[in-house]
């Protein structure tokens, strides 16, 4: 694939998932209208739209089929509001204190704390109540058309199996358990153990994007563990690189690219990967492990070449 023709999908295939998510924003009325317009901030405001990509490409992967989109769309948003949630709180003054994401003010500096930490709680609450919007239309196919049929067998599971993964992923056995060991972390005297940063890397942000892809798979309907462990080390490789990658721009990367501030984690006094394991080191392990993903997918049955190129794609990203 030519890199003007990747990127020109890759552009598309945002585009899209932007729709998606949009679909699924609740209405900013009522008294708690405030709360309701800081979340809609926080979400639309940008981003990369990784997740829900991730998920959608995962899914067509695994050779799901069109008459499941329905099925999955609810997901796709679920996973972006879960991550967008977790920026919001990340952002806030008790925690990385940040004024700057996708380059706007961050939801707490224009909306106030209370309002901030009520928007992120807003977020994964309705992430919750989305994805469970995936029952309305499990029983038929058209999404315009809204049954309450119960829902077939067959498909119950794999919205069971699911949720499963995303209220895991996204708990404290996932992002929030690596959110805890990054700030305690902080200001830590002596180098972190390899094995303590590994543990926040793949928990704090491998753990979302492996619920994005394991998602993508089981909705598509991969019911094979083994295959479900493949994509679950895949993703963890891809995680990995994702936060050694935002480490790394943490230090050598343009604030207006990046949307967000650099210097944040010296400023936090924090220990990551570049200050463990050198700038050079980094670099070569985010490109290890991201051919270590890739090969992965191509141990598996499945097809998607856009997949393995937006994987490849991430190594030499600047944003
Ligand atoms: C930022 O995630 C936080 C990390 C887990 C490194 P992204 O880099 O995907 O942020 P957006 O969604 O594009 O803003
Ligand atoms: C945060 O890691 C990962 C999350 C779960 C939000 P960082 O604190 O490094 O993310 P950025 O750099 O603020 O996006
Ligand atoms: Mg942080
Ligand atoms: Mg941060
Ligand atoms: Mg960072």
């Amino acid at each position: 694939m030519e890199a003007r023709e990747f990127n020109e999908i890759l552009q598309d295939k945002t585009r899209m998932v932007e729709r998606i998510i949009r679909s699924f924003l609740p209405e900013e009325e009522g008294y708690q209208k405030t709360v309701l317009e800081a979340m809609n901030y926080s979400i639309t405001v940008g981003g990369k739209r990784l997740r829900p990509l991730l998920m959608e490409e995962t899914f067509h992967f695994c050779g799901g089929s069109e008459e499941n989109l329905p099925l999955l769309e609810p997901f796709m948003a679920a996973i972006e509001m879960i991550h967008t949630y977790s920026l919001v709180h990340d952002d806030l003054p008790a925690m990385d204190n940040d004024e700057y994401r996708r380059g706007k003010k961050t939801t707490w500096s224009v909306y106030g704390e209370a309002m901030g930490i009520l928007a992120g709680d807003g977020l994964l609450n309705y992430a919750f109540e989305t994805a469970l919007q995936a029952l309305e239309f499990c029983s038929d196919t058209d999404r315009e058309y809204f049954t309450t049929a119960p829902c077939p067998e067959y498909n119950m599971q794999r919205l069971t199996r699911a949720m499963q993964i995303l209220a895991k992923k996204a708990g404290i056995y996932g992002m929030i358990g690596g959110q805890t060991a990054d700030i305690e972390a902080e200001g830590q005297e002596g180098s972190l153990e390899k094995e303590q940063l590994l543990f926040i890397h793949e928990h704090k942000t491998a753990a979302l994007i492996q619920a994005a892809m394991m998602i993508g798979a089981v909705i598509a309907g991969v019911t094979q563990e083994e295959s479900l462990e493949k994509l679950e080390k895949c993703a963890y490789d891809i995680g990995i690189a994702f936060q050694i990658q935002d480490d790394i721009l943490d230090v050598v990367g343009d604030s207006g690219e990046l949307g967000k501030p650099v210097g944040s984690d010296e400023q936090n006094q924090k220990q990551t990967y570049v200050t463990v394991n050198g700038l050079e080191q980094s670099r070569a392990d985010v490109e290890r492990l991201t051919k270590e993903a890739v090969a992965i997918l191509d141990s598996m049955e499945g097809e998607n070449d856009f997949l393995k190129e937006l994987l490849l794609s991430l190594v030499h990203r600047q944003k």
